[in-house]
C-alpha cells in the first residue's frame, strides 16, 4: 500500500492534495463536483468578523497563464458562518481547514476562535495579506506584526495555525521565522501576486481596483522558489510543514512542490478551468510516489 498520508501538527492529511482558500466555495461546495474523499483537505473561503460585499466588478480577468482577481474579500462575516457553514463541515469527507482574515489583531482573534468551536474546522488557516487599520500595513508585510498577530492567535485559540504568506514582500525569510518563533504549526506559501493588466482598447485596467492578486500557472516556478527557499533556510531543521500553494496544474507540478520542500500541495486556480483536476492530481501523484517506492514524506525536500 502506497502510503500518502501526511502530518500538518497534530493532524494527518489522507494525501497532501489541499483545496485553496476562496478556490472551492465557502465550505466545500465543489463536493457537488468532486468526491472529496480523494483529497486531503479544502480550506474554507477567508471569513472576517463582519459581512464584506467585496469590490466592485469585474473582480476577475483571464490572463495568459492565469487570472488576476480582487476579490476584496467579500463574505458573510462570522456570525452567519457559524451558524449556516460550519455544521456542513461534519458531512463532508475530508479534513476542512477554516481560513481568518481580518483588519486587527482582535479581529482575527475573534473570528479564529469562533471557528475552533466548531469540532470539525480541525486547523486554522490564516490570510495575513490584509491590511491592518491602525497603519494600512498588511499583517504579512511586517515580521513584527505578524509575530504578535500569530502570538495573540495561537494561545487564544484551540487548534494548530497555519500562517499563509504572500511573496510579494520578496525575502520572506524573517516573516516565516516570525510566524514559527509566534508558535505557528505551518505554513501556506504562497498567496496570489500583485499584478496589474491594462485594456489596451478601453485603457482601463481590466478589474476595476486596478491592481489584484495573479493566480495560476504562472506563478508556479515562483512559488516552488519560496518554498524550497523557506524550505531549506527556516522549516527543514525545525519540521515545520509547508503547504505548497501556485500554479499547480497538473501532477509533475505537486511533485515538484513535494521535492521542493512542500508536504502539502494547495491547489486553486486550476479548479476553476477544470473542477475535477484535484481528484485528478491526487491519482497520478499516487502514482508518482509508488514508482518512487518511498512514503510521500520521504519524498519532502528530496530535490537533488
Ligand atoms: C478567485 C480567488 C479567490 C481567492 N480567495 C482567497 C481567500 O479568500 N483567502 C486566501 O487566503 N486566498 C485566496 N486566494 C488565493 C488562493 O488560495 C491561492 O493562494 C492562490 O490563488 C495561488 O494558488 P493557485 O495559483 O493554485 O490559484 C484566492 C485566489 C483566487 C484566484
Amino acid at each position: 500500500m502506497t502510503d500518502l498520508s501526511v502530518k500538518i501538527g497534530t493532524e494527518t492529511l489522507r494525501n497532501p492534495v489541499i483545496l485553496a482558500a476562496g478556490t472551492c466555495g465557502v465550505m466545500g461546495e465543489i463536493k457537488d463536483a468532486i468526491d472529496l474523499s480523494q483529497i486531503g483537505a479544502i480550506t474554507t473561503k477567508s471569513i472576517t468578523l463582519h459581512p464584506r460585499i467585496g469590490n466592485e466588478p469585474h473582480r476577475v480577468a483571464d490572463l495568459p497563464m492565469g487570472m488576476l482577481n480582487a476579490i476584496g474579500l467579500a463574505n458573510e462575516g462570522i456570525d452567519s458562518f457559524m451558524e449556516h457553514q460550519a455544521p456542513k463541515a461534519t458531512s463532508l469527507d475530508t479534513t476542512v481547514i477554516g481560513s481568518v482574515a481580518g483588519e486587527s489583531i482582535d479581529e482575527y482573534v475573534n473570528v479564529a476562535s469562533a471557528m475552533s468551536t466548531c469540532e470539525d474546522i480541525r486547523l486554522i488557516e490564516l490570510n495575513v495579506s490584509c491590511p491592518n487599520t491602525d497603519d494600512g500595513l498588511e499583517f504579512g508585510a511586517s515580521p513584527a506584526l505578524l509575530k504578535e498577530l500569530v502570538e495573540a492567535v495561537v494561545g487564544s485559540c484551540g487548534r494548530p495555525i497555519i500562517v499563509k504568506l504572500s511573496a510579494a514582500p520578496g525575502d520572506i525569510t524573517e516573516h516565516a521565522t516570525a510566524a514559527i518563533d509566534a508558535g505557528a504549526t505551518a505554513l501556506t506559501l504562497i498567496n496570489t501576486i500583485p499584478a496589474l493588466a491594462i485594456d489596451v482598447h478601453t485603457r482601463k485596467t481590466k478589474i476595476s481596483r486596478g491592481i489584484g492578486g495573479f493566480s495560476g500557472e504562472g506563478i508556479h516556478p515562483i512559488a516552488v522558489r519560496v518554498v524550497n527557499t523557506i524550505y531549506q533556510h527556516v522549516c527543514k531543521e525545525r519540521n515545520i510543514p509547508i503547504i505548497g500553494t501556485g500554479g499547480v496544474t497538473h501532477w509533475e507540478d505537486a511533485a515538484e512542490f513535494i521535492l521542493a520542500g512542500a508536504t502539502g500541495v494547495g491547489i486553486g486556480t486550476a479548479s476553476f478551468i477544470n473542477p475535477t483536476i484535484s481528484t485528478q492530481i491526487s491519482k497520478q501523484l499516487k502514482a508518482w510516489v509508488q514508482k518512487q517506492g518511498k512514503p510521500v514524506e520521504s519524498l519532502v525536500g528530496a530535490v537533488e
